[in-house]
């Protein structure tokens, strides 16, 4: 890859939701040469195979080593595609004071504010009636289409000028057009048939999953365009640095003992408690089914596999940032362009612990760099990942690891371009490894 910056701008801009995200993973391993699986399906699985295969906004991918996994063990990494932001309900039409709006939620922990005075387009998943029953789409509208004007200034009183409160019910509904013109429904309808569909009626749009993301592309930032300005970093940054590591190791693959592999885990925001998220069935489901593949079938096969095994979890991480540098464990604040960051909390809520601490230390060496370091402040609460429910669930051990960002949560986040290429190196030296 010539240019791993640019690669992963385009990755984020064409991964508006947990939806694109999964498909443009899918179509990238694709065109490396992996085949897709379904679920529904009988897994046949050969040394060397190259599958995916793909649940709502999550993916899994991997390709099989040549020796069993309950011999020579896996290497998995975990991210996830999905971000905080607003989503429409769905009944989303408001027509009031002579403004077309849409009725939005909050989908995790977003920083409210971020939203606001924002161009903002729609994206997501789109059910439409047909012949044979209701068919799914993805659809992204590709250009501005809301905002959420701020309270101007003379109109807020004193206390609301010293510190801004936002009522996610009230003051979040983004405008989408003036006077009593289209619905959502008829929206959707006309923007598919511009987009190459047969004509659609508004009626037939059944239902749909979709939200609201910036409308500003991703791009360098910068005296020396050093800085990256984007949405979604958290944790499309992770996730396509996973994807590259991936197709890196499966390049180079030959006869590699160990099954390798990725997924990319919708639902992260929300605690992953769904069918496709980290706390769903899916990465266990896909272990028991590779493992089985090898003819090492039933608990102590998946139990041995487990044990030589080893997860990282790739998700951002605080870098210190330069006007409160005060919020970060002195010793412990990463520098934005530093590199990969190693994240531990005894409380758990990372799974990282001294052993695996020091694996990955010694995998950065062979990269080239040291790895840097992230323990949270004792007095303020920490974040958290998919490392912890994914080692709860499976068993396996974890490290996470994650590329150093400002602004985590934002509608709009800064990472720095010289973090691009180590995450890439050491995820697939993990892989690798
Ligand atoms: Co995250």
């Amino acid at each position: 890859m010539a240019d791993v910056v640019a690669d992963l701008l385009q990755f984020i801009d064409s991964s508006p939701t947990p939806y694109h995200a999964a498909a443009v993973a899918a179509a990238r391993l694709s065109a490396a040469g992996f085949r897709e699986l379904r679920a529904e399906d009988v897994w046949e699985i050969s040394p060397g195979d190259a599958r995916f295969v793909v649940r709502g906004g999550s993916l899994l991918a991997f390709v099989a080593g040549a020796a069993p996994p309950a011999a020579a063990g896996m290497r998995w990494i975990g991210a996830h595609t999905d971000s905080p932001n607003l989503r429409l309900k769905p009944r989303p039409d408001v027509s009031v004071h002579g403004y077309r709006q849409l009725a939005v939620e909050p989908y995790g922990g977003l920083l409210l504010h971020t939203w606001l005075d924002r161009d903002l387009s729609l994206a997501g998943r789109v059910s439409i009636a047909g012949a044979q029953g209701p068919r799914s789409l993805l659809l992204a509208f590709d250009r501005p289409l809301l905002q959420i004007p701020s309270l101007a200034i003379h109109l807020q009183r004193e206390s609301e000028r010293k510190s801004l409160e936002l009522n996610a019910q009230q003051h979040l509904v983004p405008i989408v057009g003036l006077g009593t013109g289209t619905q959502l429904a008829a929206l959707v309808a006309a923007e598919l048939h511009a987009k190459g569909a047969a004509k659609i009626e508004p009626r037939d749009v059944l239902a749909f999953d979709l939200m609201a993301h910036d409308a500003e592309p991703a791009r360098r930032i910068g005296s020396e365009g050093e800085l990256i300005s984007a949405p979604r970093l958290d944790d499309l940054a992770s996730c396509h640095a996973a994807v590259a590591a991936l197709v890196r190791a499966s390049s180079r693959a030959g006869a590699a003992q160990r099954t390798r592999g990725i997924v990319l885990y919708d639902h992260e925001e929300v605690g992953s408690r769904s069918a496709q998220g980290a706390a769903g069935p899916l990465l266990g489901e896909g272990l028991s089914r590779i493992v089985e593949a090898f003819g090492d079938g039933g608990s102590q096969g998946l139990a041995r596999a487990v044990a030589r095994s080893r997860f990282v979890s790739a998700d951002v991480a605080h870098a210190v940032h330069p006007n409160y540098a005060d919020r970060h464990e002195p010793g412990h604040r990463p520098l934005l362009g530093g590199g990969p960051v190693l994240k531990v909390n005894a409380g758990q809520s990372y799974a990282t612990d001294g052993e695996i601490v020091a694996e990955i230390t010694a995998l950065c060496r062979t990269c080239g760099f040291e790895p840097q370091h992230f323990a949270v402040r004792s007095d303020l609460p920490c974040g958290s990942t998919v490392g912890p429910i994914t080692a709860a669930r499976v068993g396996i051990r974890t490290a996470d690891i994650g590329s150093p960002v400002l602004a985590m949560h934002s509608c709009r986040e800064l990472a720095a371009t010289a973090d691009v290429a180590p995450m890439i190196d050491l995820l697939a030296a993990f892989l690798e490894g």
